[in-house]
């Protein structure tokens, strides 16, 4: 057990997957000064024992560990300061809600949840305990992103009037949510809530708006049985790891192949059955592959959007019209690699930035370099902010609340409304909490 001093903060993590790791090595090494690891939960036993394997090889000691029936024992037994979300999405709620009754601060992942239903009862909870809830946007904090606030917020374009953003994901990284769980709508809200959310997060940040009405259209035209029927392919096989390799199977992956993969996944599989490797053209995909939106923000700003998951380049481009001119930012990765430690390691990453006045010459405008560590540098500056008290003041207001949290997948679960009822979705009716808040930066 690790030597708990009373004026360090103490943490508790549910979710000991590939994600949880990244934040246990900030609490118990990076910000070990300041922290303690206290406890975990998770619903696979042999995850949890994985993860007090690795802190006892590391030398930093086992922590109890609970199953999801011992949440509240273990906030009991553990009494930790605040709980770290880090389990599959539309369980976030349930320990979102539990942890704040319980009287802990919260640290979640994104998407903060994956419906509205669950957004309005984490938005109540948080209003009824008063405690505070934390949505680790980690795209913020990457340098290029973080100057584009800064160059918006500056007016460098004027008011902005509109926004269009196209996200590609590449076959590595974006074929890789249709062999895990994130291939099921009910535990993700599919790619416009798990994934976008990082992207609506952005655009609501760079304009500083709250967004109100979407529309959207998106398929399964890709992945899955039938799309690849279609094309007169047959994939006869549920699962990659021994049965295919990726020489006969680009999509294939191997998960003995992986030492992390193989211990946080493979070798758990006994306990609850899942799979991580999933056959990309099985059946059960239940999530869109192709979606493209129109969102319109209360402050007026329109915004096109689109994601592909199956393309052979990685990467977005975004564009910023204003009054005084044109901002167009692009940022390509290639090529993804698939690790146990998280889903998307860069390899390398490329920037490219262009500013267009409305009179006058065009011009290349430099970008920070970005630093090191997880998503281009950005994961380190965010645990930064989250683990270090000392950390300086963020001028950028870069770390985001849960209504911040909301603003984000509302605009994801309002296109999935769209999707299904083929009719714009509003925000104000899928979460009256946010009111009738214009800019971001007046919500939490
Ligand atoms: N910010 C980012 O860039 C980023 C990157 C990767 C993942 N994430 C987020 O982190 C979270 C975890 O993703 P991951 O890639 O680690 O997934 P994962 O599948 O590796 O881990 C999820 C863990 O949750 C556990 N779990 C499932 N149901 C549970 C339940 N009911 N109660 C308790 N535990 C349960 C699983 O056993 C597993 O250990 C997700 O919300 C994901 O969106 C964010």
């Amino acid at each position: 057990m690790s030597t708990v001093a009373t004026k360090l903060t103490r943490y508790a993590l549910v979710g000991t997957g590939g994600r949880g790791w990244s934040f246990v090595r900030s609490v118990v090494d990076t910000y070990s000064d300041h922290s303690a690891l206290v406890g975990l939960c998770d619903v696979n036993p042999g995850r949890l024992a994985h993860y007090n394997e690795r802190l006892e090889k590391e030398g930093h000691g086992g922590v109890p560990a609970f199953d999801p029936d011992g949440f509240d024992r273990m906030i009991e037994q553990t009494r930790p300061d605040v709980v770290i979300v880090t389990t599959v999405d539309a369980h976030h709620d349930h320990y979102i809600v539990r942890a704040l009754e319980l009287g802990c601060d919260v640290i979640t992942e994104k998407p903060m949840t994956t419906d509205d239903e669950r957004c309005r009862r984490i938005l109540d909870a948080v209003e009824r305990t008063g405690r505070r809830v934390r949505v680790t946007f980690n795209y913020r904090f990457g340098a290029a992103a973080s100057h584009l606030r800064k160059l918006l917020s500056e007016g460098l374009v004027g008011e902005v009037i509109s926004v269009n953003m196209d996200y590609m994901l590449d076959v590595r990284h974006g074929a890789d949510y249709f062999r895990r769980w994130h291939r099921e709508k009910a535990l993700s809200g599919g790619l416009l809530v798990h994934k976008a959310t990082h992207h609506f997060d952005l655009v609501n940040w760079w304009i500083d708006a709250v967004p109100e009405e979407v529309f959207a259209y998106g398929r399964l035209a890709f992945y899955g049985r039938e799309n690849a029927r279609r094309r007169g392919e047959e994939y006869p096989y549920e699962r990659y790891t021994g049965h295919v390799t990726t020489e006969q199977d680009p999509f294939a992956l191997d998960l003995s192949a992986n030492e992390s993969l193989k211990a946080l996944y493979l070798d758990n599989e006994k306990y609850d059955g899942y799979r991580r490797d999933q056959n990309v053209f099985g059946e059960g995909i239940t999530i869109e592959d192709s979606m493209s939106l129109v969102a319109k923000y209360r402050t007026g700003v329109q915004l096109t959007y689109s994601l592909n998951a199956f393309l052979p380049k990685e990467g977005y481009q975004v564009t910023f019209n204003g009054t005084r001119g044109r901002l167009t930012f692009s940022a390509g990765a290639t090529p993804h690699i698939i690790t146990g430690e998280g889903d998307e390691t860069d390899v390398a990453y490329r920037h490219e930035c262009f500013y267009h006045p409305s009179f006058g010459k065009p011009e290349a405008i430099e970008l920070p370099k970005a630093g090191k560590g997880g998503h281009g540098g950005a994961d380190p500056v965010l645990h930064e902010q989250i683990f270090n008290p000392d950390a300086p003041a963020d001028p950028l207001g870069r770390n985001a609340g849960h209504e911040q949290g909301a603003a984000s997948i509302l605009v994801g679960i309002a296109a999935n409304r769209a999707i299904e009822t083929g009719q714009p979705a509003r925000i104000d009716q899928l979460c009256p909490q946010l009111g009738d808040r214009r800019n971001l930066s007046e919500l939490i």
